[in-house]
């Protein structure tokens, strides 16, 4: 039976367009999809839309059209988007969507009936001009509010309650149980004593302030809490209390799946604190992992639509091609932590990694090989000395390294230890000198079995780095002469022999520093989306 893994991206609300932030988060989770894919998982990635709430309402008041009419429009950019960054998820939800609305209803409803959820009065410091309840503590001595400094009024509303202090117990017990739980370990810390430690409120999960969300059906007037409704999308969203359910059968139900969400560090109380909660109420298992990743920033803080400093991925794509900007998300902004996109870092890395290590082992590899062997992938001549036994190990541990950093979700990690394998090969090639091999007869076998690595090793670095490079991966095969590339091959050592290569075309070309990181400045000034213009 294979084995299965189900992953999660957060589902962005369609208030603006995305930006190169939720750009990084989901490309992260397209290249963790492709790689367990690649290794025979059988995967399914989720990723979608956070469709109501009033934040959502006001916004489309603002343009004069319905909330359906805003949302429909803004969706048509993320898909944009995700069809230009080449993401391979193969769930979308939107909330939205009647198959969600009807199964968040049932979901109220069976919490409801169970006395998990019970109708009480919300008290909070309200304030007219943003219609935004606060606690006390956001509002200060002052009551003033946080958003535009006006004075807060003391206000009462009639409001749904979940009840979490019966669950707290169990929760704090599955995060001693499944220390991988929340991820990286100082989130969790972060959860037990900013939230759970001092005591968890019931959490307020109605609104009757504005109408933008699902009606609970008991209470016309109340529409489920935005949280309430956007959780449940990862179990909506595979057919959970539906017609169909068979997804939600293979990759929910089956304890063996490994199911993964991915988060900002923003959103983690909900996704580790209420979503379990509301998981044992419906009485379904919990995830395996929340991964907390961090945040790609600009020089002058967080990449916000509001601040008006958000990258848009278009330029960047058109310019240096989807490859290289899904590379540098993936090997400049160490999964987990934050990260701050600046021009020259782009422009370094690219040349860094792709042109100067990966492109050019490539290069010099096919070239070679057209100048001694007319092209063609010798037979894999045994190890003639230390070198080569280090490069054929260092072939077998890469691959084992890159599998079990991935399967932690050290990402990033996994990637560097391609590119170590990379320039490995690259000093290999200056210690093993083949155009010196080339003109000693006697060193026929040698030169032979150099040059077998070699392609050996261009061909394992770009299996291994297919995930990222979903394009230039495929130029790659087509030089080595392989059609049908697997997996699998990594260990199979003369798996290349009698291959016909060719030279391509330059993989990636080199940047001009100078002119590039002016280019980007540009583009970070200038028009900052596409699907707007
Ligand atoms: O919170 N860098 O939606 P959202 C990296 N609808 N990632 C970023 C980022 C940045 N600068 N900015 C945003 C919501 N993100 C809810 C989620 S889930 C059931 C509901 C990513 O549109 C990051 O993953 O505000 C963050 O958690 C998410 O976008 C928030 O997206």
């Amino acid at each position: 039976m294979s084995k299965k893994f189900y992953i999660t991206t957060p589902i962005y609300y369609p208030s603006a367009s995305p930006h190169l932030g939720h750009a990084y988060c989901t490309t992260l989770c397209d290249v963790i999809a492709r790689a367990k894919r690649m290794r025979g998982y059988e995967t399914y990635f989720l990723t979608g839309l956070d469709e109501h709430g009033e934040k959502i309402q006001k916004n489309a008041a603002a343009k004069g059209v319905t909330p359906q009419a805003f949302v429909d429009e803004v969706a048509t950019r993320f898909h944009a988007l995700w069809d230009a960054m080449k993401i391979s998820n193969d769930g979308f939800i939107r909330t939205t969507e009647p198959r969600h609305e009807k199964t968040v209803q049932k979901i109220f409803s069976t919490m409801l009936a169970k006395g998990d959820i019970y109708l009480s009065t919300y008290t909070g410091w309200y304030c007219v001009h943003e219609e935004s309840y606060w606690t006390a503590t956001q509002v200060g001595d002052e009551h003033l509010c946080p958003e535009c400094g006006r004075p807060c009024e003391q206000k009462d509303e009639e409001a749904y309650f979940y009840r979490c202090q019966q669950y707290v117990d169990d929760l704090l017990g599955f995060y001693d149980s499944n220390p991988l739980f929340i991820t990286p370990e100082s989130r969790k810390n972060e959860m037990v004593n900013t939230f759970i430690k001092p005591g968890l409120m019931d959490l307020c999960v109605s609104r009757t302030s504005f109408s933008w969300g699902i009606q609970v059906v008991e209470n016309p007037s109340h529409v489920v809490y935005v949280w309430l409704d956007a959780l449940t999308n990862y179990i909506t969203a595979l057919g959970y209390l539906q017609e169909d359910d068979s997804l939600f059968q293979k990759f929910w139900m089956d304890e063996n799946c490994e199911i993964v969400h991915v988060i900002g560090a923003d959103i983690n109380r909900f996704h580790t604190i209420y979503w379990p909660m509301f998981l044992q109420s419906l009485g379904l298992r919990k995830p395996n992992r929340v991964f907390v990743h961090g945040l790609l920033m600009m020089k002058d803080g967080k990449m916000s639509k509001s601040k008006g400093n958000a990258i848009s991925a278009y330029p960047l794509i058109e310019r240096y091609g989807v490859d290289a900007v899904r590379y540098y998300m993936v090997s400049e902004v160490p999964f987990g932590q934050n990260g701050t996109f600046t021009p020259e870092q782009f422009v370094m890395r690219i040349n860094q990694d792709l042109v100067n290590n990966f492109g050019n082992l490539l290069n010099r590899t096919v070239s070679m090989m057209a100048k001694y062997f007319g092209g063609i992938v010798p037979a894999y001549a045994a190890a003639n000395d230390g070198l080569d036994e280090e490069i054929d190990a260092l072939i077998r541990s890469t691959k084992v390294a890159y599998e079990a950093l991935n399967d932690d979700l050290q990402v990033t990690q996994a990637y560097e230890k391609v590119m170590e394998l990379v320039s490995r090969a690259n000093k290999y090639i200056e210690e093993k000198a083949p155009w010196a091999l080339a003109k000693d007869s006697a060193k026929k076998e040698e030169l032979e079995g150099v040059m077998a690595r070699l392609a050996h090793v261009v061909y394992a670095s770009a299996l291994m780095l297919s995930p990222i490079l979903v394009e230039k991966c495929n130029e790659v095969y087509a030089s080595l002469g392989v059609e049908e590339p697997s997996y699998e091959d990594i260990a199979k050592l003369g798996v290349l022999s009698g291959k016909q290569t060719k030279k391509g075309d330059i993989l990636f070309p080199r940047l001009d520093t100078e002119q590039e990181v002016a280019a980007i400045i540009e583009m970070m000034n200038g028009p900052k989306e596409k699907a707007a213009a």
